[in-house]
């Protein structure tokens, strides 16, 4: 029944107690962000193995026993994700994935020292706004581990049985991806504590005066979590994870590169300055890269347009109502709100929401996060407000008597 920890024969798995485990690899991170390693992570052999793409070819690995499953499909559990329509779009090594630097060394060290230990990896947390690359970097973490990834989300499991199922059938050195970890009730985390720290559950069998509690060896694991808001996240589960990262936005050359990779995988003649547009345009986030190239795809089509410059870019995103810096017509309903109700600002969220007729959750995380990157809103402890950039990019006058605006 249950998946004992000594079924370990399978290359580089192992069971390590799991405070040796985090410790080892909390330390690598440290060193590696401290910049103490005496040589640079990026330059060292096993991240130059990690992250060249030419080395790949050469990286098949014969020993991996089951490839990563990208679907995440559990053949006969019944649980995982259909296959989401970017999925041919998703890198699937490390060498792939663009950008992230600090990221990509700090797992790249992680994974080498696991597979050298022949150990689960220690578990990720992954955090960070939609549409960076979290599910896409815990199926490569899968792939350069040679590992199956089971994929699950939080609100998926809502009876304890469903994470019990989860756990007993994983295999050893399996990842676990949980998206919106945040949203994992009460008991699911207190079941996940001990499987973390000590690949252990902890059940209670019957009812009453004859309930009993039972311990369950499960094999070793890792825990792949993903969360647009990891300050939701409880502190004894955010400190179970050995791994946290944050992913940030992409920047302007990152991005041209990833719809560059897209186009190419569309198999789209895109000009390396339409690529630019694109890329200026999709709010420093990879899935709205690829879905603004799916727009011009299609204008292209439309216009019988093989080649695909810069005006064709600029044509079909007009459409869509997106902006030169990839404002949509939701960040400009809440700029203009601010704008015309509020003489620009402070004014608190919920009020905000209730206007525009959103939810505040969906303002704070997917609207705002763009708008303050690019700094035409600010958070102050009064509610937003926006910046002289935000009100001449709207084509506002830049000064503005505050006290004499009229709401
Ligand atoms: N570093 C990258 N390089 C190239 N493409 C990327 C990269 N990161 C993400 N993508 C593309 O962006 C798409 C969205 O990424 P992904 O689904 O991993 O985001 P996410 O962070 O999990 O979002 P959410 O929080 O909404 O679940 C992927 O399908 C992939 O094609
Ligand atoms: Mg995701």
């Amino acid at each position: 029944m249950a998946i004992v920890s000594s079924d370990m024969g399978a290359p580089r798995r192992g069971s390590a107690p799991a405070g040796k485990r985090g410790s080892a690899q909390a330390d690598e991170r440290g060193s590696a962000q401290a910049g103490e390693l005496p040589v640079t992570p990026a330059r060292s052999p096993v991240n130059r193995r990690l992250l060249d793409p030419s080395a790949l070819a050469a990286d098949s690995d014969p020993l991996a026993p089951a490839k990563a499953d990208e679907t995440g499909e559990a053949s006969g559990t019944g649980w995982g994700e259909p296959p989401a329509r970017e999925d041919g779009l998703r890198p699937k090594r490390l060498a792939d994935y663009i950008g992230q630097s600090e990221l990509k060394q700090v797992l790249a060290i992680a994974v080498e020292a696991t597979r050298s230990r022949g150990e689960a990896l220690d578990h990720v947390l992954l955090y960070g706004p939609p549409g960076l690359g979290k599910t896409t970097m815990a199926l490569v973490l899968a792939e350069e581990l040679g590992v199956r990834c089971r994929i699950t989300s939080a609100p998926a499991l809502e009876r304890p049985r469903d994470i019990v199922g989860l756990l007993v059938n994983l295999q050893p050195g399996e990842l676990l991806f949980i998206d919106e970890i945040h949203r994992l009730n009460r008991v699911a985390e207190e079941i996940l504590y001990p499987a973390m720290e000590d690949f252990r559950l902890d059940l209670t069998v019957g009812k009453g005066s004859s309930a009993r509690t039972r311990s369950l060896q499960i094999a070793p694991f890792t825990l792949v979590g993903a969360t647009t808001r990891a300050g939701s996240l409880s502190s004894p589960l955010r400190d179970r994870f050995g791994l946290i990262q944050r992913l940030e936005f992409y920047n302007l050359d990152d991005l041209q590169a990833i719809v560059q990779r897209a186009a190419g995988l569309l198999q789209l003649d895109l000009e390396q300055q339409a690529a630019l547009e694109v890329a200026r345009r999709c709010r420093g986030t990879p899935r709205i890269a690829n879905r603004l190239l799916r727009r011009v795809r299609d204008v292209a089509a439309v216009n019988g347009q093989l080649r695909i410059g810069p005006e064709l870019v600029h044509e079909a995103l007009s459409l869509h109502s997106v902006d030169s810096r990839g404002l949509d017509a939701s960040d400009r309903r809440l700029m203009t709100l601010l704008l015309e109700s509020y003489g620009g600002g402070p004014a608190g969220l919920d009020a905000l929401a209730a206007a525009l007729g959103e939810d505040s959750t969906t303002l704070e995380t997917v609207v705002e996060p763009y708008l303050l990157q690019l700094g035409f809103l600010q958070r102050t402890p009064r509610g937003r407000q926006v910046t002289p950039a935000g009100r001449s990019h709207l084509g506002w006058p830049a000064q503005l008597d505050l006290s004499g605006a009229q709401p």
